[in-house]
């Protein structure tokens, strides 16, 4: 694909400056960030649409997908890469810094359709864990309400395909909105993600 070639080219220069960083001392958390804004945008509101903005993800969220990233517990096409050239403590760094920074959504295209659908799908399948219509982050579970749906799609075929590991009881409610819907009902979720904006 395209945007991973993209991607791709991007690393190389991302591992020169983040290891500039490293040998001038301890950097700062804005030092650390800056080499994050070539994909995830300034302030880490991403311009799409692969890429998923993460200002305003929760604390512990941030960390535990890093460490995972750096693990190569998760599919990654990029982020396995990165996360290994930080330490814990430079992780727990950005992640306070992104996290009490503003999730800012873009406009982006949606079926209204099948963003209605998925309206009522979110709160019979989803809402107890992400709220809000899936605005908020504070049960630690990532933010989906205008989030990038290329990213959300990625990451839900990660999920349903097992090579994502979902919490027991999200795999539950995922289970039976596969069964009761197929893939529409996934498709009518991303859709109503991104009609939120
Ligand atoms: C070359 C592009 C690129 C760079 C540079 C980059 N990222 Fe990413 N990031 C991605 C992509 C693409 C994903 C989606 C997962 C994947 O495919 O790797 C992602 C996913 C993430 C996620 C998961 C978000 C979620 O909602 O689960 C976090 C957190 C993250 N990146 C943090 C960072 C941090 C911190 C930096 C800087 C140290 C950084 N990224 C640098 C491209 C990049
Ligand atoms: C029982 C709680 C629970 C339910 C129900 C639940 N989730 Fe989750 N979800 C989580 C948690 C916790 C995470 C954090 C990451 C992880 O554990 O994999 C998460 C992560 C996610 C992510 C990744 C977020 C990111 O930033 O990359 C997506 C996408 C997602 N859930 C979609 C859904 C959808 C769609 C539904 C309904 C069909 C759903 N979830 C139902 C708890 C839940």
């Amino acid at each position: 694909m395209k945007q991973k070639n993209i991607i791709k080219n991007c690393l190389l220069l991302v591992f020169s400056m983040a290891s500039g960083v490293s040998l001038a001392g301890t950097p700062s958390a804005s030092m650390l960030a800056d080499t994050c804004a070539g994909c995830h945008g300034t302030n880490g509101i991403s311009n799409g649409p692969a890429t998923p903005t993460i200002a305003g993800i929760s604390n512990d969220y941030f960390i535990e997908v890093m460490e995972q990233f750096k693990a190569a517990e998760i599919p990654s096409t990029i982020m396995s890469r990165i996360a290994k050239g930080y330490t814990e403590d430079e992780i727990k760094l950005m992640a306070r810094h992104f996290s009490g920074m503003k999730f800012k959504r873009k406009p982006q295209q949606f079926d209204s359709k099948k963003a209605a659908l998925g309206k009522k799908l979110h709160k019979k399948y989803c809402e107890k864990c992400h709220e809000d219509g899936g605005r908020k982050s504070d049960d630690d579970a990532g933010i989906l309400a205008g989030q990038w749906a290329a990213y959300l799609q990625n990451t839900l075929q990660d999920y349903t395909s097992g090579d994502r590991e979902m919490q027991k009881k999200m795999k539950k409610k995922v289970d039976s909105l596969q069964k009761d819907h197929g893939n529409d009902g996934l498709d009518a979720l991303i859709n109503f993600y991104a009609s939120q904006q």
